[in-house]
């Protein structure tokens, strides 16, 4: 909720809605960034589990990597700053795969995508639109249940963000995971990242990292400690608090009416036919 006006927090860049907290000339100059080989990018649509997976990710890495601000987020000198970086970068970023920066592209870095289902990803949306001061006022469920469908929220359209990067499903630079897959079995989920970024790590290390990286651990871990802009890995907020809501599978059923619902699926079906990943999926729908 923000005692700010709509124009004031949000500005369109490519035809899709960005926070003023992306300037527009930081976006400009994407385009032009100088990606490493061994940069790794953390890529997910607005609250797919984004901050759980850069937990994860952190804590395979032994030396310690640098996981630095969104490419998004700020203005140019954020670039700069990330240029000025000499250790191992992992780069998050909610941006659709025609806005990465090409350089990404041609010099193949890994990169992850965690995406959710839309279901949830709409309410936990919600939420973040109703706590985040950086994000205009949403008055109730159904008015944004409305935006969400229309791709009239921030980074636009769940179902344009899930189809720009699933065209990329085989390339191999690029690993596809999805939340409820973390939520159902996490250590073969850590044990699949490992493999893909090609470290070495114990199975009694990947318990560990997996108990570490528990819903009520990071949680507990977040209220402990003062927040700090370099701890979020989500353009939108620099306020961790904000992140960790409930952590579940399924909260929709709690939102959606069953109006909405069918509204929802018939608008999934037509949007994801030629989807094959949609097809694939084990939503609990
Ligand atoms: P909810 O709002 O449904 O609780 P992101 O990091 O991309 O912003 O996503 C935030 C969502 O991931 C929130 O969903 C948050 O609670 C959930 N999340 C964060 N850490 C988690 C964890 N360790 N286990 C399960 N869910 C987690």
């Amino acid at each position: 909720m923000s005692n700010l006006s709509e124009a004031e927090l949000i500005h369109m860049f490519k035809g899709i809605p960005f926070t003023t907290r992306s300037s527009l000339e930081l976006l400009k100059s994407l385009d032009t960034f100088d990606a490493r080989e061994d940069d790794v990018l953390l890529v997910s649509y607005p609250k797919s589990g984004t901050h759980w997976l850069a937990g994860v990710i952190t804590k395979l890495y032994d030396p310690q990597v640098t996981l630095t601000s969104p490419i998004e987020f700020g203005d140019k000198s954020n670039l700069e700053e990330l240029n000025k970086l000499s250790s191992k970068r992992i780069i998050p970023t909610h941006l659709n795969y025609n806005m990465l920066p090409p350089n990404f592209k041609n010099k193949k870095c890994k990169m992850i995508y965690i995406s959710r289902n839309p279901k949830d990803t709409a309410v936990s949306m919600y939420h973040y639109y109703r706590d985040n001061p950086n994000l205009p006022t949403v008055d109730t469920w159904t008015a944004f249940f409305d935006l969400f469908l229309k791709g009239d929220v921030v980074c636009g359209s769940w179902f344009d963000h899930f189809l720009s990067w699933e065209e990329h499903e085989n390339d191999k630079n690029i690993l596809f995971l999805f939340y409820e897959d973390m939520k159902k079995d996490l250590p073969k989920i850590v044990k699949e990242i490992s493999l893909f970024l090609g470290l070495h790590v114990s199975d009694d290390d990947i318990q560990d990292i997996c108990k570490k990286s528990s819903f009520s651990e990071m949680k507990n871990d977040t209220e402990k400690e003062n927040c700090d802009s370099s701890h979020t890995v989500c353009s939108l907020t620099s306020n961790r608090r904000l992140i960790f809501r409930k952590g579940a599978v399924g909260d929709w059923k709690n939102h959606f009416t069953p109006k909405q619902n069918q509204r929802f699926e018939e608008i999934f079906n037509e949007k994801m036919k030629l989807s094959k990943m949609a097809k694939s999926l084990t939503y609990e729908f």
